[in-house]
């Protein structure tokens, strides 16, 4: 009989150097780089929160103690904040309070495969969310929540794809798969896919398609037993996609394709996109930004 386990942990990879964003990275964490006044990795938590999500597995890794200290609580600030009447302040740095962060650190960088291995014993044999803090997915859109929709239906890993153009496949893993069926809301076609194959970042020539794994994963605890068994893959790491290839023996993983919006958070011009972006969705910063981007497009 199948036992309906809620999803309720995500697993958060925070553990790499983040060498494409140097200089800022070289003492600060990557994911505490902040879009606005949130950091990245806010956006990830916030994003599972929606979904009813609130254990959240961080795996870390050399200096990134800021991320710890964030979502931690800080009592002295309370008292100034108290103090001086910011009780609007006060809210915003206590929203992650529901919520339970354990941190587990990745004493060498072997790879996103093995940070999520290191979570093994925490999870033990519940399914959970993956998320890859860098990708940023528009808050407004409901693509994690849908992939738990899914999940819950076929009780199947569920990864989330996004179409690149032919000269990016090599930044991503790429599946090789058929549609199943058509889902999801406004009838849009063919976004449910049987997945048969994945490669991790292959030449443009080498690649099945151009659909791309994205960060976001829906996945069950024998991944574990699969990331156990793998060799180092490309790179000389411990591939997700490795492990996700070795699961297909056993049983159907579904890719979800995604047609919203994503910046790629962790490249400089992806970031800046997030950063404008975003910043126009918020209220007190829309219309002065509006006007501000078309009088400078005037002066280009
Ligand atoms: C990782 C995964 C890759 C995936 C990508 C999405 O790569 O290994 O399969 O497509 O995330 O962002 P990374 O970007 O960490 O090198």
């Amino acid at each position: 009989m199948l036992v309906y386990v809620m999803l309720r942990k995500a697993i958060l990879p925070a553990a790499g150097m983040g060498t494409r964003f140097l200089p800022v990275t070289k003492a600060s964490p990557k994911e505490m780089i902040p879009i606005v006044d949130k950091p990245l990795i806010q956006y990830s938590v916030e994003e599972c929160e929606r979904c009813g999500i609130d254990e959240f597995i961080i795996i870390t890794g050399k200096n990134k103690r800021a991320i710890e200290d964030h979502f931690d609580q800080f009592s002295e600030l309370d008292e100034i904040l108290k103090q001086k009447g910011l009780n609007n302040l006060i809210e915003e740095i206590h929203r992650h309070d529901e919520s339970n962060f354990a941190y587990i650190r990745q004493s060498k960088p072997l790879g996103l495969g093995h940070a999520i291995l290191c979570a093994k014993a925490f999870v033990k044999d519940e399914p959970f969310a993956v998320l890859l803090s860098d990708d940023i997915i528009d808050p407004d859109d409901t693509l994690l929540m849908e992939m738990i929709e899914i999940y819950k239906k076929f009780r199947s890993p569920v990864i989330a794809l996004q179409e690149v153009p032919d000269d990016e496949v090599s930044k991503y893993g790429i599946i090789n798969g058929e549609t199943v069926m058509d889902f999801g809301a406004n009838n849009i076609p063919k976004q449910l896919y049987k997945i048969n194959g994945l490669v991790e970042k292959p030449k443009k020539e080498d690649a099945p398609s151009n659909l791309a794994v994205i960060g976001r994963y829906i996945l069950t605890a024998d991944i574990f037993d699969a990331l156990e068994s793998i060799k180092p893959g490309r790179g000389g790491e411990y591939q997700l996609t490795d492990a996700l290839n070795l699961l297909l023996a056993n049983r159907v993983v579904y890719g979800y394709l995604f047609k919203g919006s994503r910046y790629d958070a962790g490249d400089k011009f992806g970031f800046l996109k997030a950063t404008i972006e975003l910043s126009l969705k918020r209220p007190e910063f829309s219309k002065d930004l509006q006007m501000y981007i078309k009088s400078l497009a005037a002066r280009l």
